[in-house]
């Protein structure tokens, strides 16, 4: 397993188009060391004692947000979290610059951010003073989901370059593909796509990836798939013709399996949608790595506010 003698010295994690093969194997080996705490019983080292966090959560989040919080309880930081707009002053017309001065006025040390809109975290990076991290914006990009996917792989691989990893399912609205694959092409996977033609972008190759809209091939040979959500809440049209069908071309069944590598490891980001994505006992079966993958996002999420908060234990 590589590991890497990089510095971080970057002020906020936007995106892993960013991101050097050396400062993603930084995280990921600085995660590794963060594994251990969420283990113990007092999970509690002082990292970021004195250090205060804002969480501005302006999109639905379960997984994300609990776990960028008890990442900061778990290094000591001082954290606040809040979530939608509706409690907040943005439904008064503020803006999002004036509310985020605002919030920088009150000496916050990082803001982690998840947005609707993609490049919205990148903006506020730009003219506040806080470290941002990108919890999701829009169809751009989710880092640190893409991290927790990558160190999960090498956790249960060993390695990640020349792995063959495979992505089914609404390519288009995934800030989880993407962040994905520059990732994992980064690191010397190789990359496969599926799904509907409708779903996937036009000019995905041009990321170096390899496209197939038959989902038996892109099982073939896989070492790792990931299902992706169909994410109804950003289609304002039809993709396909219905969700049961869906599930008949593109879902992940215990027969569909059997074409599969026998070590294959089945991911997913979350929230699944059972019975369109995949199926139950596929899921919850020998091959799910799904809840791994939440236990890692605690260790890489602690690991990017260590790094980025340049904070020494
Ligand atoms: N994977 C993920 O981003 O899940 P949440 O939307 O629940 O945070």
């Amino acid at each position: 397993m590589t590991t890497t003698k990089t510095k971080w010295t970057k002020k906020d994690l936007l995106g892993l188009k960013d991101l050097s093969r050396e400062e993603i194997l930084l995280i990921l080996d600085t995660a590794k060391g963060f594994c251990e705490i969420s283990k113990r019983p007092i999970k509690k080292v002082p990292a970021l004692r004195g250090r205060t966090v804002v969480n501005l959560f302006l999109e639905p989040s379960t997984r994300t947000r609990v776990s960028f919080e008890l990442a900061e309880k778990r290094l000591s930081a001082d954290n606040l979290t809040f979530s939608g707009t509706s409690s907040s002053s943005l439904a008064k017309g503020e803006t999002l610059k004036d509310m985020a001065r605002n919030i920088e006025a009150m000496n916050v040390d990082l803001i982690v951010m998840r947005h609707t809109s993609s490049g919205a975290p990148h903006r506020l990076a730009r003219y506040l003073r806080p470290g941002i991290v990108n919890a999701g914006d829009g169809i751009n990009e989710h880092p640190t989901q893409a991290l927790l996917d990558m160190f999960t792989i090498r956790e249960k691989k060993k390695k990640i370059e020349g792995l063959k990893v495979s992505f089914i399912g609404d390519i288009l609205h995934s800030r989880v593909a993407r962040s994905n694959i520059w990732g994992l092409t980064k690191l010397g996977a190789e990359v496969t796509v599926c799904g509907p033609k409708t779903l996937l972008p036009v000019d995905i190759e041009s990321l170096g990836v390899r496209v197939t809209y038959d989902v038996d091939r892109a099982i073939e040979g896989a070492d790792a798939i990931t299902l992706l959500r169909i994410q109804l809440e950003r289609q304002k049209e039809s993709f396909f013709p219905s969700l049961r069908e869906y599930m008949q071309t593109f879902g992940i069944t215990r027969e569909r399996l059997e074409r599969a590598k026998r070590d294959v490891i089945i991911m997913h980001p979350g929230p699944i949608n059972r019975g369109v994505e995949l199926a139950d006992d596929v899921a919850d079966g020998e091959y799910s790595v799904i809840l791994d993958q939440v236990t890692n996002g605690v260790a890489v999420r602690m690991a990017v506010l260590y790094l980025l908060s340049g904070a020494r234990s």
